[in-house]
Order: C-alpha cells, then structure tokens, then sequence
C-alpha cells in the first residue's frame, strides 16, 4: 500500500472537509478543522473576486493583513488602491467585477488570483500546524494555474480535484514548483470553424507572477473520482509520485455530481444513475492508494463502514457548510437549519441548472432561486464568467460563452437556444450565498445553495437552536464509533 506522502506522512486524519465552493468553506472553517487534527479544506475557485468585494465592504476579516505576507508587494499595493474602501460601499452600490480572463493569459489578472488564494491559505494555516487542503474544479481552466501557485507560495499541504479528469493540472504542478511555465489544454467548441488547430493551451509563466519565482515543495494531490474506472485511468497517466490518494465520490453529494455513465435523464432533465456509476471498493484497493469516501458519508455508521471497506476515512461536505464557521452569513444558517428541521426544504438534483452541464445538487428553499419559478423570473446577467465556455467562431477566433448569459447574446455567438435552457448562473447566485450578492438596479441577486441528499436528515442543530460548530460535527462523526 502506499502511504500518505510528503504533508499528510504519520497524520492519516479519518476526515476531510469538502471544499465548499464559492468560499463556502473559507479559511476560517478550513482552519478550525485543521486546527482539530483533520484535513481543513478551502475552496480555491473565484477567490479574486471574493477578495476584492471584501476590500469594498471595508477588508471586515483581515484579508489585506494576509496580503501585507505576499511576496509581490507591487501587486497588493494595486489591489489596495483599486479596489479598499476603508468605510465600505454603502448597501445599494454595485461591487467592482475584475473582468474576465481571457485565453491568451493576462498577468496582471493571474497575479491578482494568484494574491487573493495565497491570502485564503495563508489564513487557513495561520497558528497551527495541521492539514490545510485546497479544492479546485478541473473545469475552471483558465483559473487553474494561478490559483495552484499562490497556493503553492502559502505552502498548501494538499490540493483535492474534481469536476472533470485533472490529468494535466497533476503533471504541471511540478513545473510550477520548479518556477517553469506550466500549461493546460483549452476544451474548445470548434464546430463552427473550417481548419481549426489542434490544440489550444492556457499558460500560467511563473515569472510573470514574480521577478524570481522560488522553489517550492509539491503539495499532495488528491483527485475526485466517482468511479473505480476513472480512477484506474489516472493511476495510468499521473505518475504515481504525483497522486497520493483519492475522494471517491457517490452522486448524493452536495455541489455538482458526476454525469450519468449511461447519459439517461428523466423528463425534467434530472439523471438517471445504475450500477455503472457505483465504484466498486475492491477496485479501489486494488489500486493501493490511500481514499476517503464521499457523498452522504457524514455520520459515525458511515464511517465504520468507510473503514470497513478499505477507506482512509470520508470526506464530509453538508455538514460542514452549516456549521458557524462557514462563510454562509449566520442568520441565512440559522433559516436554513431551521427549515431542515421543520421539514421545509427539499434537495433536488438538477441536470440543467448548471452551465458546466454536469448535474448540481439544489436547496429547494422559499424566497431562493432554488424555487424553479423564482428562478425564472431572473434577468440574465453575465459578468463574472468563470464558467464561460470557449469556442471557435466561424473566423476561427476564440471567443467565449456562457448558457445562462442573455440568451440573445448566446444566440448571437453561435449557441444553440436548447443549451440556454433551464440554466441559471451559478456565478451570481453562489456568491449570493456568501453575503456578496450582486447589487442591480432592480435588486441584489439571489442565492442558489446547495447541498447532498442526505441534508433533509440532519442530525445537528434543532428548530430551537438552529446553530453548531465544526467541532461539533467532528464530534458527531466520531461518536460511539470506537475508532482511533
Ligand atoms: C455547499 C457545498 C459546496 C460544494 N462545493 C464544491 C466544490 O466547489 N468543489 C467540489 O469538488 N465539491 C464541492 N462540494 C462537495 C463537497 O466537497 C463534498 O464532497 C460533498 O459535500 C460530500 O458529500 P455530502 O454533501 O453528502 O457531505 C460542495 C458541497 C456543498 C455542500
């Protein structure tokens, strides 16, 4: 077998807390787990823009003392002057949105992202020295790269990968711990272009991050797989030195789920899954790594059973998204524990709402755009985009569209209107979640939360006391198991 390498060597922790996107899992809940003596997990995606709205709200969590750490100085006194505002917007004032990245790489965008993630892990270890973990979505391409390396400059332990085959973005960490280039394939639409080129790459040169890019140590790497199968095909094309385990995760989780192997969805565009998407644990030991269970795990039976089967441990995300040191504003918990425990809030899973096409677990909760007709009414706004998906256009130029933008536009860049429907824009509403909605003229946008099947059952919190904390879960999860 082989063992937990480089960061995670002689700690096995039974638990991993989920990434919870978008900083749903911040540094603080992150923290505290690792500070308990399991893996704290933050999530990596859209963390500049995250930033930069907490510098207009007034910088309430500390985020520019972590930046003062930064070893680009130039780029956070940029970021101070662009976008601090000491006293904060006032409510109604729309935020500043950093525009999009582009294909062709822009180093002042990657420098930015670069910041804003090292800021998150360096808060995330800051006084302890436990496990702190970085997830990341494979789909997120253009963002990979600088948000690996300013993890990577905060000395991130573990980065944990899912939504889709992170083959390449393994084999490139060790070019940007050795301060080379590093490059990752574009998945590119090119149906409406005559002669396209083979390949299109995004690249991320760490010398355009800093003037002497250092040597830095490879964190571990963890990818998210929900089959036996792809995790077979992995263990063929990343070195083994590369991966130092697995989260294997079943499509009850929270967030977004693997699509069904047989490609089968029911009328309301909702997957049908069988036995082809179960991995099979004899399988996975088989492989010999290290793996934590995923996806309706979060309870101490589960656990047992995790371990009774070969596994590590689980890796628990529902949970942990409740607890008092996620990033979801306290009084938006409160409600959400509350109506779980009153049986008003169902989870459906949803296999259009998200613009990756991948089906995505939703909070069917009143006054929320988790409501279909709530949902509806919403008028389409695409600025944040980093969901966007490229494409060739009939010049054979690279361009770039999103399903849920307004769908004259999407018309207009050569989408087709089938593809426009049923999505909603995960950008706007995930950062709704976090208390950083959007404000518009007609109104802030709304949030979409989001959570695993198994949420209606919760165990902790009550209608009366509609609060815990991560310990408490940690607790939880250990209680009357007999494990050590
Ligand atoms: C609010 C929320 C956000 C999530 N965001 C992500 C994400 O950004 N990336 C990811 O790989 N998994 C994400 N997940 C999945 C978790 O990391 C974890 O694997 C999952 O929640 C475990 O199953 P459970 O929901 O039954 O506990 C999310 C889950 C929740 C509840």
């Amino acid at each position: 077998m082989i063992t937990l390498d480089n960061n995670l060597k002689n700690k096995k922790p039974n638990i991993i807390q989920g990434g919870l996107g978008v900083a749903v899992s911040g540094w603080e809940l992150a923290r505290a787990v690792s500070k308990l003596g399991e893996i704290g997990v933050i999530s990596g995606i859209c963390l500049d823009n995250v930033m930069i709205r907490e510098l207009q709200n007034g910088d309430p969590d500390g985020r520019l003392e972590a930046l003062s750490h930064y070893p680009d100085q130039e780029i956070v006194e940029h970021i101070k002057e662009k976008f601090y505002v000491e006293e904060g917007i006032s409510p109604d004032q729309p935020y500043k949105v950093l525009p999009t990245h582009g294909v062709d790489p822009e180093p002042r965008l990657q420098r930015i992202l670069s910041a804003a993630v090292f800021s998150e892990v360096y808060l995330a270890k800051e006084g302890h020295d436990g496990v702190v973990g970085m997830n990341l979505l494979s789909k997120l391409k253009r963002y990979t790269l600088a948000c690996l390396y300013g993890a990577m400059l905060a000395d991130v332990d573990l980065i944990i990968m899912g939504a889709g085959i992170p083959v390449e973005e393994a084999n490139q960490i060790s070019n940007l711990a050795a301060g080379k280039p590093a490059r990752l394939t574009l998945e590119i639409d090119k149906s409406l272009c005559s002669n396209p080129r083979n390949q299109y790459f995004y690249k991320l040169d760490p010398a355009d991050i800093l003037p002497a890019p250092p040597e830095l140590p490879c964190p571990d790497f963890f990818p998210i797989v929900s089959t036996d199968t792809l995790a077979r095909i992995l263990d063929h094309k990343i070195s083994a030195d590369v991966i130092s385990g697995f989260v294997v995760e079943k499509p009850v989780a929270g967030g977004h789920n693997a699509p069904p192997r047989n490609k089968q969805y029911d009328d309301d565009g909702n997957p049908i899954y069988d036995d082809r998407d179960q991995a099979r644990m004899e399988k996975m030991q088989e492989l010999g790594y290290p793996f934590y269970l995923a996806g309706g795990y979060g309870s101490p039976e589960k656990l047992k059973q995790a371990h009774a089967v070969g596994a590590e441990g689980i890796q628990v995300g529902s949970l942990f998204s409740l607890a008092d040191e996620s990033n979801y504003p306290p009084e938006c918990k409160k409600k959400l524990i509350r109506e779980i425990h009153r049986d008003n809030v169902a989870v459906r899973t949803d296999g259009r709402i998200s613009p990756t096409g991948f089906p995505f677990k939703v909070v069917e909760l009143e006054g929320t755009l988790g409501i279909p007709e709530n949902m509806e009414k919403r008028r389409r706004v695409c600025e944040l985009g980093y969901l966007q998906q490229i494409y060739l256009d009939k010049d054979c130029e690279i361009k770039r569209r999103c399903p849920s933008e307004p769908i004259q536009s999407y018309l207009a860049k050569g989408g087709d209107k089938e593809e426009t429907e049923g999505r909603g824009c995960l950008c706007n509403a995930l950062f709704a979640n976090i208390g950083l909605a959007q404000r518009r003229p007609w109104g802030n946008e709304g949030e979409i939360f989001t959570a695993g099947d198994e949420i209606v059952n919760l165990p902790l919190g009550s209608a009366k006391k509609p609060h815990y904390t991560a310990s408490d879960v940690i607790d939880y999860l250990y209680s009357s198991t007999g494990s050590d």
